[in-house]
């Protein structure tokens, strides 16, 4: 179980001399659904959206999305996701590699370490960095956002970052700190170049959304780029403690570190679908679909892995048969002369 080295890693630093304690955390594949240029959040009923996306979870995901009337449990026949009563959607930004010719191809995903799937975000759900607080589940029609898609410039607002992974067994801090930053590695990669979005834990108790996706929820009082785990400090406009949503997306760019692909300038050639050079822009974005209550019992139970007794599960073979047709026809295998919407470079 590498994970838990990963897990328990962090914790040294947090507990210096103490018995290593590991917070309980669910941390599960969910496979690829579709890589699609929908966003229903931000865009919603839009066909095509502005940039493209790698989405996963439930296979009632689609262009609209109404919160009002569209029960992502019911709607769903099959979810990419290990825990089979997760129905919720989950997405994120896309990774290209730009040749010196100037076309583009799109950067492989992989599961994390000790994970089996296809490609896909390996996502976490922790219930607090102990064994006694609670939090309280997600509700149903629940949607929020992390990161800004035209971020040009470091935002301090946002928890997102890149690891510049090693061969294997990353041995350091699970989430955004030092070194991880929120641009794109500048180096070859041995391990490839690892995604983390962090979601805020503290919730106004009232809005199930809000216009920017961002304003009903917060982070937790001088919480830190690399806390793992509900600190509980919510401030008093944002009560109510949610559990700790973390995305971690693995993208494979070793076939890649070669240096007479990479640009003669000497710079970094990966590039977001959203024409992000940097790094700033990537984002999270996630719609709320567990059936029932079964998210609840699982954070009140503790429950730690990918296995929890108060959860159904399936294989990864047939979490990966729940795939998805393209809507929006993107070549998203070949070389292709500009980005999936032609999207300007920036
Ligand atoms: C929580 O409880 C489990 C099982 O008893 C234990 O292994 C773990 O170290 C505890 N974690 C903390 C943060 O106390
Ligand atoms: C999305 O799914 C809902 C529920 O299944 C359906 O009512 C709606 O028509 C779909 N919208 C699109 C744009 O496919
Ligand atoms: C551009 O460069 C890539 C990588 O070297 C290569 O695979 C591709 O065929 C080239 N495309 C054109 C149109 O030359």
């Amino acid at each position: 179980m590498q994970w838990k080295a990963l897990a328990l890693a962090l914790l040294v630093e947090h507990c210096s001399s103490q018995a290593v304690a590991i917070p309980p955390m669910l941390r599960f594949t969910c496979s690829q659904l579709v890589v699609e240029r929908l966003d229903p959040l931000v865009n919603p009923g839009i066909v095509p959206s502005p940039h493209l996306h790698q989405i996963v979870g439930g296979n009632s995901f689609n262009a609209s999305m109404d919160p009002t009337t569209h029960d992502l449990p019911t709607a769903s026949t099959c979810t990419s996701c290990s825990f089979s009563e997760d129905f919720s959607n989950y997405w994120t930004a896309v990774l290209y590699f730009r040749a010196r010719n100037g076309t583009f191809k799109r950067v492989p995903q992989i599961p994390s370490e000790g994970l089996q799937g296809n490609g896909g975000i390996t996502v976490y759900y922790i219930p607090s960095t102990d064994n006694k607080s609670k939090v309280t589940a997600f509700k149903p029609g629940f949607r929020m956002l992390v990161g800004d898609a035209s971020l040009r410039s470091p935002g301090t607002a946002h928890k997102v970052c890149h690891r510049c992974m090693p061969a294997s067994g990353d041995n350091s801090n699970i989430n955004c700190g030092s070194p991880d930053a929120q641009t794109l590695p500048t180096g070859f990669c041995a391990g490839g170049i690892r995604s983390v979005i962090t979601f805020p834990t503290c919730w106004d108790g009232k809005n199930l959304d809000s216009p920017d996706h961002e304003s009903h929820v917060a982070y937790g009082v001088g919480s830190a780029t690399n806390d793992v785990g509900p600190t509980g400090n919510c401030p008093a406009s944002h009560p109510v403690v949610l559990p700790q949503l973390m995305y971690e997306v693995m993208w494979d760019t070793r076939s890649f570190n070669n240096k007479d692909l990479w640009p003669e300038d000497g710079s970094q050639p990966f590039v977001w679908s959203t024409g992000d050079q940097k790094g700033y822009s990537q984002h999270g974005d996630y719609v709320f679909g567990w059936k029932d209550d079964t998210l609840q019992r699982s954070m009140d139970a503790r429950c730690t892995g990918d296995v929890c007794s108060e959860l159904k599960t399936q294989t990864a073979e047939e979490a990966m048969k729940c795939t998805k047709v393209q809507v929006v026809e993107d070549d998203i295998d070949g070389w292709v002369t500009t980005l999936p919407g032609n999207r300007m470079l920036f």
